[in-house]
């Protein structure tokens, strides 16, 4: 490697990691030599580098002791009383306090980097490109919402006919809940987290169940940055504790992001009490995601963003592909080739630097993924054998007559594949629509007609072309959905923080 020094390595592996991998968050900048796109895995890890994965892994392994769970509350009402007295102080503060925290924030999670990472590894089955890109997202969420405060929050003076002076405030609401899932249970919870405080409200966090230890390590490090105790207040526990969260009358907004029965169920609960205030409710949820692949597309690339997108994070993200449609005319060479490329992925240990595949989150999820995976048996094209201890869920190809048979989410590395004929893509595009789903679609294709007619009709909140579906950048790549995939506005957009304030004007008759 004759661009790297030893001090370049010692300076900062875990950067150079990710330059390798070809993420670039805007959380820290990296230095244009160190890219060295050879000998990659398919999450992009050079495995013959291993003077930096051996410090990496190294680093994470020394930490890997996870401490105890977290307790889950089951009386809340304590927990909202607290945070509604935090409220009034909180909310006064001016907006660059609030901010400031949040760059602080950012500061300690750069700092904590390693620990956080073999949070996520040993508590969520995070693989460690993963890890570090939950953490560099965390980052960049703290970063962009501090920043988009200072800029949208301020008062405005309006202009207008009415001889009057018209100021518009952006306030906190009250006590914000913020539910979260644990696929991503730092950066999701940590995103959600900071736009509800940077807006001026105090906040019950409630993360995932499976996932505690990662959240109390967040809340713990939010309070050293200056947060205080009683405006974010961690609140572990299950469905039951949501549900006595978002019943109750004191909740002056929900934050939600997991599965879109869930959304509805809280969307409910919202609704049940006719004396109650009618409070916001921004809900991230998950899709059917497709990706339309043309007889223009370049394979290799196709296989690559294919590979990417349906197995990276054992498919356990909510943008993840779970139907390739492919042109008819190309099907079976792409298929051979996707068939092939998937004999490349490792599954395995997700400590170990090697892996492209870890296991699936817990015992519900892995009996669920293999139940439909069996059920499918006499449709695969391709599957894996995997280790046989462990949470495996075979990557599995699995080939449908239509691509009107798939509307359900399989939240693991199960991916679908149909054809669709030549001249029938906007017709294609409609049946997508017609799922109900809006969350991310892919397309493949060299065509620019093509590209235009998908991003005209299609319903998802973001479409990626001649790219993978997965991993939006915040502040670049604004990330989340519509119809059955939630309610917008999208996190890491410009819209977002808005959504968690009580706009409120005053006019004076000058
Ligand atoms: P889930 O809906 O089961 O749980 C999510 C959170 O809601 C957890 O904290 C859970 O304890 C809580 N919860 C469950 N029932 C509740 C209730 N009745 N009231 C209040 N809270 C309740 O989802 P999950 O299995 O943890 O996460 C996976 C799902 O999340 C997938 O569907 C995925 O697509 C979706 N997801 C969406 C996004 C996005 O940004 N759109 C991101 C990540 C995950
Ligand atoms: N924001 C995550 C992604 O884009 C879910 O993959």
């Amino acid at each position: 490697d004759e661009h790297l020094t030893d001090d370049d390595l010692l300076r900062d592996p875990v950067d150079r990691i990710v330059e390798v991998g070809g993420k670039r968050h805007p959380s820290i900048p990296l230095p244009e030599d160190l890219f060295m796109p050879q000998r990659k895995n398919s999450q992009g890890l050079d495995l013959e580098d291993w003077r930096v994965l051996k410090r990496v892994t190294e680093g994470i392994d020394e930490r890997a002791d996870i401490g105890p769970e977290p307790e889950a509350v089951t009386d809340v009402a304590p927990l909202l009383d607290q945070a509604a007295a935090a409220f009034p102080h909180w909310s006064a503060l001016p907006i660059e306090e609030r901010a400031a925290c949040l760059d602080r924030l950012a500061d300690i999670y750069e700092e904590r980097r390693g620990e956080l990472m073999a949070l996520a590894v040993h508590e969520a089955n995070k693989t460690i490109p993963d890890a570090l890109a939950e953490v560099r997202e965390a980052i960049d969420f703290c970063r962009y919402y501090a920043a988009e405060a200072r800029d949208k929050l301020v008062p405005q003076e309006l202009p207008g006919p009415t001889g009057e002076a018209n100021i518009l405030r952006m306030e906190g609401r009250g006590v914000w809940c913020c539910i979260s899932p644990w696929n991503f249970p730092l950066a999701i919870f940590t995103g959600q987290v900071a736009a509800a405080l940077v807006t001026g409200n105090t906040v019950i966090a409630k993360p995932a169940p499976q996932t505690p230890r990662i959240a109390a390590a967040a809340v713990r490090l939010a309070h050293a940055a200056g947060i205080p105790a009683d405006a974010l207040i961690l609140c572990p526990g299950g469905p039951e504790t949501g549900a006595a969260l978002t019943g109750d009358p004191r909740v002056a907004g929900v934050a939600f992001t997991g599965s879109t029965a869930t959304a509805k169920a809280i969307a409910r609960s919202l609704l049940d009490d006719e004396n109650r205030p009618i409070v916001p409710l921004i809900a991230e949820t998950g899709g059917v995601n497709t990706m339309i692949v043309d007889s223009t597309a370049l394979p290799e690339q196709v296989v690559a963003d294919v590979i990417t997108s349906a197995f990276g994070s054992a498919g356990q993200r909510c943008s993840a592909l779970r139907l390739l449609l492919v042109q008819e005319e190309v099907a079976e060479r792409m298929i051979a080739m996707l068939s092939g490329a998937m004999d490349g992925l490792v599954v395995g240990d997700p400590s170990d630097p090697k892996t492209d595949v870890g296991p699936v989150i817990d015992d519900a999820a892995y009996e669920k993924l293999m139940g439909h995976r069996a059920a499918m048996e006499d449709r695969w094209l391709k599957t894996l054998e995997v280790p046989a201890e462990g949470r495996f869920v075979p990557p599995t190809l699995i080939r449908l007559d239509s691509m009107d048979d798939l509307n359900t989410e399989w939240f693991g590395p199960l991916l679908h594949v149909a054809t669709w004929k030549s001249g029938k893509l906007e017709e294609t595009v409609s049946r997508i629509n017609a799922k109900g789903f809006g969350l991310t679609m892919g397309l493949h294709s060299r065509i620019a007609r093509a590209s235009e007619l998908v991003e005209a009709r299609a319903h998802v909140g973001n479409l990626y072309v001649n790219r993978s579906m997965i991993g939006a950048i915040v502040g670049s790549q604004p990330f989340g959905g519509e119809g059955l995939s939630g309610t917008g506005p999208k996190a890491g957009g410009p819209h977002y923080l808005p959504r968690f304030c009580a706009e409120r004007v005053t006019s004076i008759d000058t």
